[in-house]
């Protein structure tokens, strides 16, 4: 349990925030595709990302850990070896899906199971197309919930033209992993762009990709040229709680240093900026390949808007935190086109409605796919449960300590994505 108080004065100074999970999460994978090694910095040693680690690991790669530095060495794109026990993925949807990708054309058996919440989350999107392809992969019931089975892979891999259903870096993906291992081209077609980062690396690898407007093709490959370093820019979707308090705290002046600013990424920032935030980008720069910049937000008034479709992608998991601001703004607040946060680590429209309402009643409300917040309603102190979700941890414990202050029934979630996340709140 965790009481968080409320905070009387505004965010000010300089904050430094972890890694970006995403890219953490391709820099193993991809360097463990190479043959040299690659010393990989501001790794986010959070829970997912150590899944991948663990995996890769498990499947013959070399990989040392000296806190936030890791050195990976890979045995090439056909040194996987198969894994002597079941892969279990944890929380990690990414590492799940991302190495459904790449173990399917592998001539060996994989299976993976994960925990509570992995367990119950779709994957039936990632099997389908994989199945088109050539893989052979069981899993449990109609949804195909884990635990999985890749089988060895018999006939060649397909390159297909796939066009997602919804949008989704994990399932775009797993495509282009499984495109390295397939006779020719594969093309995946998203209805909006979302994270672009695996396209982005695989290219800094060597790969051959091509982009016409929302498809991406990716062609085989004989091998992958890694780099000798990868640095990790910070976590937007980390910064995404402190910008969300500092724009609502009075007094607040802050400086986010090192975040990553992929255009892929930056929903959050257009809407809060449409909502009447001072966001400053500061010392822009591109590291890796990914643009990175210093973000200044000092406290604004708020007013509610209206907006869903394309953007959706680029802001899907800073939703959570975005409510939170909605019900500081002036008006109502309505975001559509959101479905898939009933599919994340717990149903977060569910959970936004529910917990969220504990602390300001009769603020937020929700239909299948569309969440309507009702700005500047009176606040309370509440005690909120986490639902084991990470980022719904954080966005409870950024309102609460705007607000009243709140208690959560479960603080160890955070580890997933921002293990030191309460010791920077007490500052
Ligand atoms: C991620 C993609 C998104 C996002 C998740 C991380 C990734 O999921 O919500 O936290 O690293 O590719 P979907 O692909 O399910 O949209």
């Amino acid at each position: 349990m965790k009481k968080i108080l409320p905070i009387a004065h505004g965010v000010r100074g300089e904050l430094e925030i972890p890694g970006d999970k995403s890219i953490s999460h391709r820099s193993i994978i991809l360097s463990s595709l190479g043959t040299t090694t690659v010393e990989v910095s501001n790794f986010l040693a959070g829970a997912d990302c150590l899944s991948t680690v663990n995996c890769m690991k498990s499947l013959g790669v070399k990989i040392e850990r000296f806190g936030e530095k890791i050195l990976v060495t890979g045995n090439g794109l056909r040194g996987l070896r198969e894994p002597e026990n079941i892969l279990d993925a944890g929380n990690s949807g990414t590492t799940l899906r991302l190495l459904m990708g790449l173990l399917a054309p592998q001539k060996f058996l994989t299976t993976f199971t994960g925990d509570d919440s992995l367990r119950s989350r779709p994957m039936a999107r990632v099997i389908r197309p994989l199945t088109e392809a050539g893989a052979s992969i069981v899993g449990r019931n109609s949804n195909k919930n884990l635990p999985i089975t890749i089988l060895p892979a018999e006939k060649i891999f397909r390159g297909i033209t796939y066009k997602m259903p919804v949008a989704s870096a994990q399932v775009k993906s797993a495509l282009l992993l499984a495109g390295l291992y397939a006779e020719d081209a594969t093309t995946v077609i998203e209805p909006a762009p979302s994270r672009n980062h695996t396209e982005k690396m695989l290219a800094a690898f060597g790969a051959r990709l091509e982009r016409t407007g929302n498809a991406i093709k990716i062609f085989p490959a004989e091998k992958l040229t890694a780099p000798e370093k990868i640095s990790v820019p910070g976590d937007i979707s980390s910064a995404a709680y402190w910008i969300v308090l500092a724009t609502i705290l009075d007094g607040s002046d802050v400086t986010i240093k090192n975040v990553g600013v992929n255009e892929t990424r930056t929903g959050l920032l257009d809407v809060l900026r449409k909502m009447g935030a001072t966001i400053e980008l500061r010392n822009e720069r591109t590291s890796g390949g990914e643009r990175a910049a210093d973000l200044r937000v000092v406290s604004s008034k708020l007013r509610g808007v209206e907006f869903g479709g394309e953007i959706i992608p680029r802001l899907i998991d800073e939703i959570p935190a975005l409510s939170v601001a909605a019900a500081f703004a002036e008006g109502t607040t309505i975001i559509r086109d959101v479905a898939e946060l009933r599919v994340k680590e717990s149903d977060r429209l569910a959970a936004i409605v529910e917990e969220f309402n504990k602390i300001s009643p009769e603020t937020f409300s929700a239909t299948d796919d569309c969440l309507t917040i009702r700005g500047g309603r009176k606040k309370f102190f509440a005690e909120c449960a986490t639902r084991g979700d990470h980022r719904m941890a954080m966005s409870a414990a950024i309102f609460g300590a705007a607000a009243e202050g709140v208690t959560l029934d479960d603080d160890d979630c955070v580890k997933i994505s921002y293990p030191n996340f309460f010791d920077v709140l007490k500052v």
